[in-house]
């Protein structure tokens, strides 16, 4: 979704550049277009807005020479409104005095907009947005307090916000609100930052407040005000202190955020795990007394969800994973207080994995959260949260993300099955020591990645196929080559590939193919032969020494052996994913900003 950006400088330093780069940093959450707003030392506020990149836009617009110590920025990713100038954030009121950005959506916007124009607003854009400055400038003729028009404003506001407010009728302020879409505050000696991630200022500083829905307020140079819609005794919120370093959100010597991230997974899984080991306390006990347990998740996170379920079945624990979007309708009807849920999303403000959430807990049922970030929303809704130490992942496409959550999945199916007669120390102890071998994966294969994705470059369709433990894997695999090398790319469970797909298999046509050498290794192959004599060519990921799936590939790529257990996504995934990366690159994308495409979808 969009990303906010606002600083107020405790030195009387121009803001501009640092917006400039807090927008940078944000990128991952929108990019169609972007802007900003100063006030400059007379309370005038100026605006800089347009279609484009912002590093192309800082050039051309200029936005490094605005001049005021507080300001406010945005990056677009467009929901209400087509991209245009007028429709970049930021959007001001009639009289030029109060600028606001804002990610969500504003439902009820068409009916303030009407009653707005009725008492003589003007509006110049289509965006849902536009109504907030104007009804502010509204409250502000009778109130004649900024924070008191705000609030009002609120209160008539349907729908999700995360917004940022300057004004030249208090022009030493930035006012913020939040409600279901994320914003964080950045404390540093030297500024104060707003921002919708942490990652945006994390070159600054890591002390953090986390806002919460319906908390709203200013920041001045020497006052943090915050207050909350609902709840009136929160009379401010704790200043955390976050363990993501600047050189964790930066790309250190990489080409693109996509392929550093790739490379961290060793790290990042065994720090997981870690993690996990010090969370999981109850998190067994949840699982033993839960009637039916259900993973809600969307994307990547439903793929991690998939595995999990699969994970799960394997020491007889009955769950199942369900779209988050679907989630209402397809087992909505059946839920009850014996239940449990574990909601499965990275950046944890998921608004289709939020509302499935929201709805479970109305009928009581208990709520595990899995997340990467520390007091986003999903946090505050679960009873039992726990966190990954993934740490931030800035390429829109998902990679670490997905082996901490397949890692954690794993931790937890392993401690229960342990803790109910299965043998599994050693399949523990290979998953406490992963990272050696996820090392191995990345260094044997990339070449290979390389190689192929020549072939690929070329080629508009694929097909991945996997069974059982191997078709999250696939899943996966094909959602990567999909959003990022815009390859139409589809994930089947092998045995259904037979049932139609197989239709479209012709000469030279690529299918991937996840094989594991458990019980489903011989249906596997059939697959494959069936795809092989319509001359599909055929990419397997194997385990090394497989060299029977060898002799019946095209191509193949290894994993190392005795992986054919729940831990496979761990290293098999890591080719599907390198091979997806350096295709968009040979294709002239750029993988970190696939289009279309947010990292943090906080709509429904
Ligand atoms: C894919 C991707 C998305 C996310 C999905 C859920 O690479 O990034 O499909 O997985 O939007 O996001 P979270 O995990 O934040 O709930």
């Amino acid at each position: 979704m969009c990303g906010i950006g606002a600083c107020l400088s405790l030195l009387n330093d121009n803001v501009a550049p640092k917006i400039v780069k807090m927008l940078m940093n944000l990128e991952y959450r929108g990019y169609d277009s972007a802007g900003i707003a100063v006030i400059d030392s007379l309370g005038k506020i100026h605006v800089k807005k347009g279609v484009g990149r912002i590093h192309n836009l800082a050039e051309t617009l200029r936005f490094n020479e605005m001049e005021g110590h507080i300001g406010i920025g945005h990056t677009r990713w467009a929901t209400h409104g087509s991209v245009t100038d007028y429709n970049a954030h930021p959007h001001i009121d009639c009289g030029n005095n109060i600028a606001v950005v804002h990610n969500g959506i504003i439902e009820n916007y068409t009916d303030i907009r009407e009653r707005l124009i009725s008492l003589g607003h003007e509006f110049k854009t289509q965006t849902d947005t536009e109504v907030i400055p104007h009804l502010v400038e509204e409250k502000y003729k009778e109130k004649k307090s900024i924070l008191e028009s705000l609030r009002e404003a609120l209160t008539e506001l349907r729908g999700a916000y995360a917004l940022v407010l300057i004004t030249s009728h208090e022009p030493d302020k930035i006012f913020f609100a939040r409600f279901f879409s994320p914003l964080v505050i950045g404390i540093s000696n030297n500024d104060i930052y707003i921002a919708s991630d942490i990652p945006a200022f994390l070159q600054w500083t890591r002390r953090v407040i986390i806002l919460q829905d319906g908390d709203y307020g200013f920041v001045s140079a020497d006052k943090i005000y915050i207050r909350n819609l609902y709840d009136p005794a929160v009379k401010g919120r704790e200043i955390i202190t976050v363990e993501w370093t600047k050189e964790m959100a930066a790309k250190g010597g990489y080409r693109h955020y996509m392929l550093k991230e790739i490379h961290e997974q060793p790290e990042s899984v065994k720090r997981t795990v870690r993690m996990a080991s010090k969370q999981i306390g109850d998190v067994i006990n949840l699982i033993e007394k839960a009637n039916y347990i259900y993973f809600v998740a969307a994307g990547t996170s439903y793929y991690a969800s998939v595995h999990g379920q699969y994970a799960f079945a394997k020491y007889g624990i009955r769950s199942r994973a369900v779209i988050a979007s679907e989630f209402l309708e397809e087992v909505g009807a059946f839920l009850d207080k014996d239940d449990l849920i574990i909601g499965v999303s990275q950046s944890g403000e998921t608004a289709d994995t939020l509302k499935a959430i929201r709805f479970a807990k109305k009928k009581g049922s208990k709520i595990l959260a899995i997340t990467n970030v520390v007091g986003s929303a999903i946090t505050r809704l679960a009873d039992r949260s726990i966190i990954m130490g993934a740490g931030p992942e800035i390429g829109v496409a998902a990679t670490k993300t997905f082996t901490s959550q397949v890692a954690t999945l794993d931790y937890i199916a392993l401690n229960w099955a342990r803790t109910h007669g299965f043998d599994v120390d050693l399949l523990i102890s290979k998953l406490l020591n992963i990272d050696k071998d996820m090392e191995w994966v990345l260094e044997v294969n990339e070449e290979k990645a390389i190689k192929l994705s020549e072939v690929l470059k070329e080629k508009n369709n694929a097909y991945y196929l996997g069974r059982g433990l191997g078709l999250s894997i696939a899943l996966e695999g094909a959602l990567k080559m999909k959003e990022i090398a815009y390859i139409h790319a589809e994930a089947y469970p092998a045995g259904e590939s037979k049932h139609g797909p197989i239709a479209l298999v012709t000469e030279g046509f690529p299918i991937f193919s996840v094989v594991l050498r458990d019980e489903t290794y011989h249906r596997m192959h059939i697959a494959i032969e069936e795809m092989s004599s319509r001359g599909g060519f055929i990419i397997s990921v194997t385990e090394k020494n497989d060299s029977d799936t060898i002799k019946l590939s095209d191509f193949n790529f290894c994993a190392p052996d005795n992986y054919s257990n729940i831990l496979a996504p761990l290293v098999y995934v890591i080719p599907l994913q390198l091979v997806a990366y350096y295709t968009a690159v040979k294709r002239g994308l750029n993988p970190d900003r696939p289009r279309n495409l947010a990292k943090s979808v906080t709509v429904e």
